[in-house]
């Protein structure tokens, strides 16, 4: 019976096998390029990560400052801003319309529970945070309607939180 436990052979020396150590090797190099892909993206490409921009209060963000009317605004050098507030179950404002090719900050909260923003067919999926305003900036070169959509489960209506950005040529 008690042959059982050490009947085992163990082995103590650390031995590796050579296809092991390939593919060892082989992820190390995997994790090289990755971070060089990422470092590439973030720093030469300017890809984005939805950025947390600034704190708000979710109780007050609908009533005052720039969510209190939120929609779109047009700057002089002809730059956009985009105000969204994301409530259960529904963006304000619902339609958009935007030119094509302008340069489009969004900014987007959430005044009950967590909520994502993403449009169709493009880059943009961000998750939108009660108490946190989501930035993103897009310009869409391709007119059309693109649908922007919860992506977060937030509740019984999940399915129906959706909007339309209209891009006009
Ligand atoms: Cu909002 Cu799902």
């Amino acid at each position: 019976m008690s042959d059982e436990h050490t009947g085992g052979s163990v082995e103590t020396s650390m031995h590796i096998d050579p296809y092991e150590k390939n593919w060892m090797r082989l992820t190390i190099v995997l994790l090289v390029i990755f971070a060089a892909a990422v470092t590439i993206a973030g720093f030469a490409l300017g890809f984005q990560v939805p950025s947390p921009e600034e704190r708000v209060d979710p109780q007050t963000v609908a009533t005052e400052g720039p969510f209190a009317d939120p929609g779109l605004r047009e700057y002089p050098d002809g730059r956009y801003d985009l105000y969204i507030v994301s409530r259960m179950f529904s963006f304000s404002p619902a339609e958009v319309t935007v030119p094509t090719g302008a340069e489009i900050t969004f900014y987007v909260t959430s005044v009950d529970v967590q909520h994502g923003f993403k449009i169709q067919n493009t880059n943009v999926n961000m998750q939108i945070v009660p108490g946190q305003v989501s930035k993103l900036t897009m310009s869409f070169d391709e007119p059309g309607t693109y649908d922007f959509i919860c992506t977060e489960y937030c509740g019984s209506a999940h399915a129906q939180m959706y909007g339309r950005l209209i891009v006009e040529g």
